[in-house]
């Protein structure tokens, strides 16, 4: 096996709080192990456009607590077509890249995966997405930020739904995972989460509100955007002719859950995902994602990520019924 002499890193897919922790501890990593270190802008589209910069000490300084990524990202169509991994392959080559680290969410690790099989070039996957939809990891970069953001937001909206005896539809982000829902109900103390995960049933909802509004001044009931009843002001104007006597809210918080400094959780797990994903690289490895495990490491094929479904702790729907229920 050659020595690892270059490597080349992109941040794909939604950016997530965390990713520049991250970054900065791939480009330290591999400096300090002799290894030069080369950042694609915009993910796998900036290898068809050959958009790139050399990474050095210098450029990693002082973005361990920015948002966002400083590479940029982009969800790349072209990258889907034979012809523009081919471009992606070709550039990889004769920029001489021995390894390839992706940070990314389940869609960046399959264009990863199959860039894998159509070259050489060794490939190590890190999980960035807001929305912990990987299988494998018990975090991935950018949730627990976003989880914060959610529950400020709706620290707020509660101050004003409690002064107005207003009931509140609060719809998250989290494709179709309702990971961000489901703990940031719990840890915001809402009245329920409505999760992709779990079925709705709308005549239900009604009526469990009702109940569980008596003697209250407000509620409020989180959404997940992927839920299988609609958005959050679809499933709010659905249920409101079935409680007129309620006044009923929706906010959508939106792509402030992308940005923002990153928590201290998440800066430790990007930093120690990044430097592992480079001394992968240097054992030859390839085709691996790196994940957590509480405060321990763990390593998976990608094609395992990908392939299962990473699938929040449903105990906590029934935490939420528990604790809203009077007696
Ligand atoms: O995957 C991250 C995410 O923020 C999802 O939660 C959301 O569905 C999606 O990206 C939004 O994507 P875009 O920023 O392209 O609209």
């Amino acid at each position: 096996m050659s020595r690892l002499k270059k490597i080349a890193l992109l941040t794909s897919g939604g950016d997530a709080p965390g990713m520049n922790a991250c970054i900065r501890s791939i480009v330290k990593s591999s400096l300090f192990q002799d290894i030069q270190c080369i950042g694609i802008y915009n993910g796998f589209q900036g290898l068809i456009e050959r958009s790139y910069c050399d990474l050095t000490y210098e450029s990693v300084n002082n973005i361990i607590h920015r948002g966002g990524t400083i590479l940029g990202t982009a969800r790349s169509n072209e990258f889907r077509t034979t012809e523009g991994r081919k471009k992606a392959i070709d550039f990889l080559n004769e920029l001489a890249i021995d390894g390839l680290i992706v940070i990314g969410g389940d869609g960046s690790f399959a264009g990863a995966k199959t860039l894998s099989e159509e070259s050489d070039i060794r490939i190590i996957g890190i999980p960035g997405t807001i929305d912990n939809d990987i299988y494998g990891t018990d975090h991935t970069i950018g949730y627990d930020t976003a989880l914060n953001t959610v529950i400020d937001a709706i620290d707020k909206i509660r101050d004003t739904a409690s002064s107005h005896h207003r009931i509140f539809f609060v719809e998250v982000m989290g494709r179709d995972a309702g990971f961000i829902a489901l703990n940031a109900a719990i840890a915001s103390g809402a009245e329920a989460a409505l999760i992709p995960e779990e079925i709705t049933n709308l005549d239900e909802l009604a009526c469990q509100i009702k109940e569980y509004n008596k003697g209250k001044r407000s509620s409020i009931i989180i959404v997940s955007e992927g839920d299988d009843a609609g958005d959050a002001m679809t499933i709010m104007n659905k249920v409101k002719p079935l409680m007129p006597e309620y006044d009923l809210r929706c906010t959508v918080l939106g792509h402030i859950q992308r940005g923002g400094n990153p928590t201290a959780k998440d800066r430790i797990i990007a930093t120690k995902m990044g430097a592992k994903a480079v001394e992968l690289l240097i054992e030859g490895k390839s085709k691996l994602m790196v994940g957590v495990d509480g405060e321990n490491i763990t390593i998976l094929s990608i094609e395992e990520a990908i392939k299962k479904e990473a699938i929040p702790n449903l105990e906590g729907l029934k935490l939420i019924q528990q604790l809203r229920t009077k007696r």
